[in-house]
């Protein structure tokens, strides 16, 4: 086993955080990572590392989950199913789909991060959940070294959550992911405002599975910072649902701000226009600060750590709490 001592992590956080891994080792199959696991069972878990916060150097063997590939399983008139490796770079793999015509995730374009990860928070972007294409989750136990299937009912997804966030977290390494996408009949959803608008404005009436990719990759560039650029973990913070009454009298304070409806007694809030108000948008200090586009999104301008910007996470979430009495969580993991 190849395993290299004191890398730099920043390569390997989408934050782009520079702290050490004592020992580190990439892993490209599912047997090595079985036979590392006999021996090493204390481990810390790399992917695309788009939604972690490193505050320190890691002293756990640094696993960087490595293992790629895509393979169509079944196919019927319809229907595709695929399993995709957990290495796999999302973006990339969208995009795959795109050139294919397998519809269901081309909202999900230019997400960071790679499909191992996608299931534990349930990404979810333009109207979009990955939640409602997924088939499967295939996860190694780290005690038992044995390859276990989740079914998508298994994985208890909901709003930025399942089950590998919650009773099984810790417990699994996700090896690969299994999806049911459309061959034809595509499910489009051009209903998110941003989308429509950008499809009008080029004129496109009947939208194929590029274009929606294309606007939705169009929007995101307008708004939230590239990562190679500036380091980010995308949406810092949840958006918080709050009940119904409260949400009615927040509305009279403040007429304008905006909501969506989760149920009959639900709304939610965006923590962005939130952090916004409470005059956050675009602050810098120093190396860190919160984007200037999207007051959800901290951002790392270079050689920020993970404890200033988890002290300035905390300090957003003491304001909204103060202005507005709303509790803000936070998305991304911390790792202390
Ligand atoms: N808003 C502000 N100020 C801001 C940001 C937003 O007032 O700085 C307002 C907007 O004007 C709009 C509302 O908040 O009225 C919603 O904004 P937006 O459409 O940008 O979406 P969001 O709720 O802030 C969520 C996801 C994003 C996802 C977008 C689009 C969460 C935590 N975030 O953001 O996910 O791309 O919707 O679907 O649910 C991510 O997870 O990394 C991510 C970027």
């Amino acid at each position: 086993m190849n395993i290299q001592h004191n890398i730099s992590l920043k390569k390997y956080n989408t934050f782009g955080i520079d702290v050490i891994a004592k020992r580190f080792i990439s892993i490209d199959a599912v047997y090595k990572l079985q036979q590392l696991l006999k021996i090493e069972k204390d481990v810390f878990l790399i992917s695309g590392g788009s939604n972690m916060l490193l505050t320190k150097d890691i002293e756990q063997l640094v696993v960087h989950i490595d293992i790629k590939g895509i393979s169509i399983d079944k196919e019927d008139e319809n229907f595709v199913y695929l399993t995709v490796n957990a290495g796999e770079n999302w973006h990339n793999f969208v995009l795959w789909c795109v050139d294919n015509n397998y519809g269901g995730i081309e909202n999900l374009s230019l997400i960071p991060g790679n499909v191992g990860t996608c299931p534990i928070q349930n990404i979810g972007a333009y109207g979009v959940e990955v939640k409602d294409t997924i088939t499967k989750v295939e996860a190694l136990e780290i005690a038992t070294q044995k390859l276990n299937t989740f079914s998508n009912q298994d994985c208890n997804f909901g709003y930025r959550n399942s089950i590998f966030k919650n009773d099984a977290k810790g417990k699994y390494i996700i090896t690969s992911v299994g999806f049911r996408l459309t061959k034809k009949h595509h499910n489009l959803n051009t209903s998110y405002g941003a989308i429509a608008t950008e499809l009008a404005s080029k004129k496109i009436e009947k939208p194929t599975l590029k274009n929606i990719s294309d606007a939705v990759i169009a929007i995101r560039k307008s708004k939230l910072p590239d990562p190679k650029v500036i380091g980010n973990s995308g949406s810092f913070f949840k958006n918080p649902v709050v009940s119904k009454d409260f949400f009615l009298t927040l509305q009279k304070k403040y007429p304008n701000i905006p909501s969506y409806t989760v149920s009959d007694s639900e709304i939610k809030v965006p923590a962005g226009w939130l952090i916004e108000r409470a005059g956050f948008k675009g602050n810098r200090f120093g190396d860190f600060g919160v984007h200037e586009k999207q007051a959800l999104v901290l951002v790392n301008y270079g050689n920020a750590s993970g404890k200033e910007i988890y002290e300035l996470a905390q300090k957003i979430q003491q304001n909204i709490l103060e202005l507005f009495e709303i509790s803000l969580e936070i998305e991304v993991n911390i790792i202390h």
